[in-house]
């Protein structure tokens, strides 16, 4: 194998945490540790940490026993992109672009490469960084499965897992109160795990961004079941379905975040409308951070194992400055920039969606 001039490594999590985050970091450690006999550094909650220059040695103690650990040993932050650093200016909040600072912690401890686990924003400053001088290497990471580029990103099977999970409970509950039961689950601008937990949990109704719904669809369908004897139905909701010709529901928004808009709370609208359309007892529920919490699935593990792995094989081999992705089943990897202002949403063909309508679930359609 071809070596790389790689001296020492420094690794961080980015963004919104996520299921096998330690998985990845216990492989690129133990991979450059035992392989390549090479030092990892960490750098503590995502960019925060090399702005403040919080960075400490990570040995192969560190990282075992954590492959079945959710989280991050290392923390994470969503909120410090190097280029645009919230600073006080008297009392005044101005933008400063704090990435030489961040060269700086680096270079004084000796570190030349910097493997960034994160999502589409972490990627984002990893290029910028790359731009620089730095050696990158990007590994994707979302419980939404969002990220361009990559077929799927670790996170997402835990997280369908658990929405599954809930929406298997919600049906003992729905059928003794003969109730419509409406879900919400994460996903930002894409469908992913409504798409999927929804199918997997049996949900009679799925909204998902990428299928704006319409009102009355929803009701005469839950309407017709009750009807036909079905005296409940569950709804999953995307927390960023919308209505035809509507708008996402926007929970928060914090302004120094990449994306600042946080959506949620479509269900419980959705819950109040479909009350006073129907007649019918409707409850909503929220699963927020739940999704993003727990122990990762195996699928997740081993997927999070080859991404780290795959990540010190790159990075051995010379290649340089890219993201790890999983494409047709295989590893792969593409230029570190391209996933830049793109999200990958549920294609309204994906064989799923035809699937589910198939057995008789509704899009709200
Ligand atoms: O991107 C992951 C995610 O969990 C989204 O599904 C959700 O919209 C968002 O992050 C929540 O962000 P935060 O943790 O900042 O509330």
């Amino acid at each position: 194998m071809a070596k790389a001039k790689i001296k020492k490594i420094a690794v961080m999590t980015g963004g919104g945490d996520c299921p096998g985050l330690n998985a990845v970091i216990r492989a690129v450690v133990k991979t450059a540790v035992n392989y390549h006999g090479l030092e990892v550094w960490g750098i503590e909650d995502g960019y925060l940490g090399l702005i403040e220059d919080r960075i400490h040695p990570l040995g192969y103690n560190d990282v075992s026993g954590i492959l079945t650990v959710g989280g991050t040993i290392l923390g994470s932050s969503n909120t410090s992109n190097p280029f645009t650093y919230p600073i006080m200016l008297g009392k005044k909040q101005v933008q400063k672009d704090v990435s030489e600072q961040c060269l700086v912690n680096l270079s004084k401890r000796g570190i030349d490469t910097m493997i960034c686990i994160g999502g589409d924003g972490t990627m984002v400053s990893a290029a910028a960084f790359a731009k620089k001088g730095l050696t990158i290497m990007g590994v994707p990471k979302t419980i939404d499965n969002d990220l361009w580029g990559t077929d799927i990103t670790f996170g997402f099977n835990t997280a369908m897992t658990t929405a599954t999970e809930a929406i298997d409970k919600l049906h003992t509950t729905a059928s003794s109160h003969h109730r419509v039961m409406l879900v919400e689950v994460m996903g930002r601008y894409a469908g992913w795990i409504a798409l999927y937990a929804g199918v997997a949990g049996g949900a009679d109704v799925i909204l998902i961004p990428e299928i704006p719904y319409d009102m009355k669809k929803i009701a005469d369908y839950v309407i017709a079941r009750s009807k036909k004897g079905r005296r409940f139905s569950i709804i999953c909701v995307a927390e960023g379905a919308k209505a035809k010709g509507g708008k996402m529901v926007v929970a928060k928004t914090f302004k120094n975040s990449p994306d600042p808009i946080r959506l949620g709370g479509i269900s419980f609208l959705l819950a109040d409308q479909l009350a006073a359309m129907t007649g019918l007892s409707c409850r909503a529920v929220n699963l927020g951070h739940i999704q993003r919490g727990g122990i990762p699935s195996p699928y997740d593990r081993t997927l999070a194992t080859q991404f780290g792995h795959y990540a010190m094989e790159l990075l051995m081999n010379g290649k340089i400055n890219r993201l790890v992705v999983m494409k047709d089943g295989k590893l792969n990897s593409i230029p570190l920039g391209q996933t830049a202002g793109r999200i990958k949403t549920v294609p309204k063909n994906h064989p799923l969606i035809a699937a589910a309508e198939a057995v008789g679930t509704s899009f709200g359609i």
